[in-house]
């Protein structure tokens, strides 16, 4: 759903589990910052769908757009990957109305949720890797009752929504170049889960969300070393993967909670290069929370055999060389919310 045509100035919203985050850019590509801006919220608040919890949220939206003095009530908003469901199909090739009308005659069969209570959205890829007759779209699906539930919270607020996106999608756009035409692997590793997604030519090809992120990377170090939380998570960020800082212990209590995301990681290429034959993942760029424990990048990029690189949510945007520290120091939060801020459809 997009209403961007016509509308000058919005900015982009990521109500993460941690925090609710904003960023205006404005102009085009690159686009220049104008601000950005968060509010750290319980993370309890942020999965519920409980009244008190979603009054609470929505004041957490109001006090973080007066803060930040927006003078725009025009929002471009993520949603969860929790809550989106995609998948790549392969179908008939058709005339953009013709396709259009047969998507959703099939959409039933290839979403989980009915059609009647899903908004669907999608968009063409290309040719069919495996099919030379069809084309092959990536599709995606939403609740109803959760898109609606998004607009009342954000209405109520004096915000006025011209585009809900999946998570996945805006993040692909902030970290990757346009232009870009191998294979990227985007990994955001934020607190409750992993956002994964596959560029190629300028799309996504592939998208998955993992439920392994900081939280369940710290209560296997809080367990296994016998710790409170607070410890746990100071000593995760501080040792992360180095097998000599004190004598490997926090690697050894992390490792196999690590290792579940690699065993997706791993899944997700196999997926991909076994559907596009000869195509080879040039690049992990890692970002989100998690990402920032130490040698975690080293450990991925000795385990896939490919170069990694630590993500810039900003790497599309400009702004006045003071900033960079500054800006470089709140990237790996701000990936989803920049870019949301870059669509320009
Ligand atoms: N300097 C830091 N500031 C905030 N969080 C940090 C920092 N260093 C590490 N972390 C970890 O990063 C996690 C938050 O990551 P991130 O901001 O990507 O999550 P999120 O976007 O709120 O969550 P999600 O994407 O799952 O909704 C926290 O759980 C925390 O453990
Ligand atoms: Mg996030």
């Amino acid at each position: 759903m997009s209403l961007l045509s016509g509308v000058s100035a919005f900015f982009g919203l990521d109500i993460g589990t941690t925090a609710v985050r904003l960023v205006e850019l404005r102009g085009s590509y690159p686009k220049t910052l104008v601000k950005y801006a968060f509010i750290p919220i319980d993370s309890k608040i942020a999965m519920s769908d409980s009244k008190a919890d979603q009054q609470k949220l929505a004041q957490a939206i109001r006090e973080l757009c007066s803060q930040a003095r927006m003078t725009t009530e025009n929002v471009a908003v993520g949603i969860p990957s929790g809550r989106v469901f995609t998948t790549v199909v392969d179908i008939d090739r058709l005339s953009p109305s013709e396709l259009s009308r047969s998507i959703n005659y099939q959409a039933d069969s290839l979403i989980p949720t009915p059609l009647a209570e899903s908004k669907i959205d999608w968009s063409l890829l290309g040719d069919s890797p495996t099919d030379k007759a069809k084309a092959e779209i990536l599709l995606s699906s939403v609740p109803n009752k959760f898109v609606e539930e998004r607009l009342d919270l954000l209405e109520s607020v004096g915000l006025n929504v011209i585009s809900f996106e999946p998570d996945n999608l805006a993040l692909a756009r902030a970290m990757v170049a346009p232009g870009v035409a191998t294979p990227q692997l985007v990994l955001d590793i934020g607190s409750k889960g992993t956002d994964l997604v596959i560029t190629m030519n300028d799309a996504a090809h592939l998208t998955r969300a993992i439920p392994t992120g900081a939280e369940a990377i710290i209560r296997s170090a809080a367990q296994n070393l016998n710790i409170d939380d607070k410890q746990a998570e100071q000593f995760v960020f501080k040792f992360g993967l180095s097998k000599d800082k004190v004598e490997g212990q926090v690697y050894q209590a992390i490792i196999s909670t690590i290792d579940l995301l690699t065993t997706e990681i791993e899944k997700s290429i196999k997926f991909f290069e076994t559907r596009y034959q000869g195509q080879k993942i040039d690049r992990i760029i890692v970002t989100g929370g998690a990402s920032a424990m130490p040698e975690f990048p080293l450990y991925i990029a000795n385990k896939f055999g490919i170069n990694v690189e630590i993500g810039n949510a900003w790497h599309n945007v400009s702004f006045g060389a003071a900033r960079q520290n500054e800006l470089l120091a709140v990237s790996n939060h701000f990936g989803v919310a920049a870019g949301l801020a870059e669509r320009t459809e």
